[in-house]
């Protein structure tokens, strides 16, 4: 262990997801056994910049892996890199590093568990800059950063848009519908690929494969010709018509990631029942993707990175991030996880699987 390690902070920052729980009881667990004491940092990146922060120990920890959210809390409007607010009707920006760097000394923290997707690790290599140690735990249901296999959160999410699609399908079916059922993902189109995978949708529209309603209202009239009343389309938030542009739900001016996207889903919907009359619905899955319990395969994946999380502090690896690689757990620079994008490849087996199928993808008929 390193001589000046005896006291590490945890901070969930960002959007929230299955499995931030399960990850703090592993990191306090975990560094209990070391000896190691625990500062829960209230809020994510708010918590960091104005405090408070608090003792966490395996007493605050029990019953929580089950939980989804985050006991610590979180938010995805502070970013200490550049802290934006409103004042007098303008956005006024500042550097708060310093202020953050300072707090950790006051609360006796050697070194930081961040908790975050790509947001939350940027700034943790800004924080590096001011000397903060830290590791980083990929979250985020999107399951978009590269260098792991897969960020916990995704899971949960795919399971839950997998059990939309199989509700929607017997209603589609009883009504002779079209159901368009949007989910999120930001720019990746994951969460809509393997759900769309896993419950039989017919046609599935991701950010990543620009789609053509002409091919998309033929593939549905396809079906009504074939004989099958009914169809299920999935569309990813991020997902665009060729030379079109992503619909913008929100712009939040004070988020470190101003852009919410969302909407898509009933613009195409109107679209089918306009070329096709097939009288269709939709569906926003919306926040439901991120709440409630992780599924056990999270509930493992954010444990495991939850322990190599405290190892990787424990022998002096700072900067690097858990990973999974495969089946193993590991841990690669947090500079590979951010340049590195995680996106779904219109060539790759997951699509070429799906297009064997006849899934359209809405780029060809
Ligand atoms: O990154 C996770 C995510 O849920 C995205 O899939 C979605 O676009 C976004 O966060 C929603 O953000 P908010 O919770 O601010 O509405």
């Amino acid at each position: 262990m390193t001589a000046s390690l005896r006291r590490i902070g945890v901070l969930t920052g960002g959007g929230d997801c299955p499995g931030l729980n399960a990850v703090i009881r592993a990191v306090v667990k975990t560094a209990e056994s070391y000896g190691l004491e625990v500062t829960g940092v209230q809020d994510g990146f708010h918590g960091l910049i104005f405090g408070p922060a608090h003792p966490l120990t395996s007493q605050d920890v029990t019953g929580i892996l089950p939980r989804g959210g985050t006991i610590l809390g979180t938010s995805n409007r502070d970013n200490p890199l550049d802290y934006t607010w409103e004042e007098n009707g303008e956005l006024r920006h500042k550097d708060m590093t310093d202020q953050c760097a300072a707090n950790l000394k006051n609360w006796g923290v050697d070194a930081v568990v961040f908790i975050g997707g790509d947001g939350s690790l940027t700034v943790s290599q800004g924080l590096a800059k001011k000397g903060v140690l830290s590791v980083g735990v990929p979250k985020t249901i999107d399951n978009d950063l590269g260098a792991t296999d897969q960020t916990f959160g995704f899971d949960t999410a795919l399971a839950v848009a997998t059990d939309a699609l199989d509700r929607l399908h017997t209603t589609a079916e009883s009504h002779h519908r079209c159901m368009v059922l949007e989910v999120m993902g930001r720019n990746a189109g994951w969460i809509a690929l393997e759900s769309g995978l896993a419950g039989g949708a017919d046609v599935i529209l991701v950010p990543e494969i620009p789609f053509d309603m002409e091919h998309v209202a033929a593939k549905v009239r396809a079906r009504v010709a074939e004989g099958k009343k009914f169809s299920i389309v999935v569309v990813a938030e991020g997902a665009a018509p060729r030379g079109g542009k992503q619909v913008v739900q929100r712009v939040i001016a004070t988020s470190a990631e101003p852009i919410r996207l969302g909407g898509v889903g009933n613009q195409i919907g109107q679209q089918i029942e306009d070329m096709t009359d097939v009288e269709t619905r939709v569906t926003v899955l919306g926040h439901i993707q991120r709440g409630g319990s992780p599924t056990p395969y999270d509930r493992i994946l954010a444990t495991r990175y939850g322990v190599h999380a405290v190892e990787l502090l424990v022998a002096g690896q700072f900067g690097r991030m858990v990973a999974l690689k495969g089946t193993e757990i590991t841990s690669v620079p947090i500079s590979e996880a951010l340049n590195n994008p995680r996106r779904v490849d219109p060539d790759g087996d997951m699509v070429r699987t799906a297009r064997s199928l006849g899934i359209s993808f809405g780029d060809r008929t």
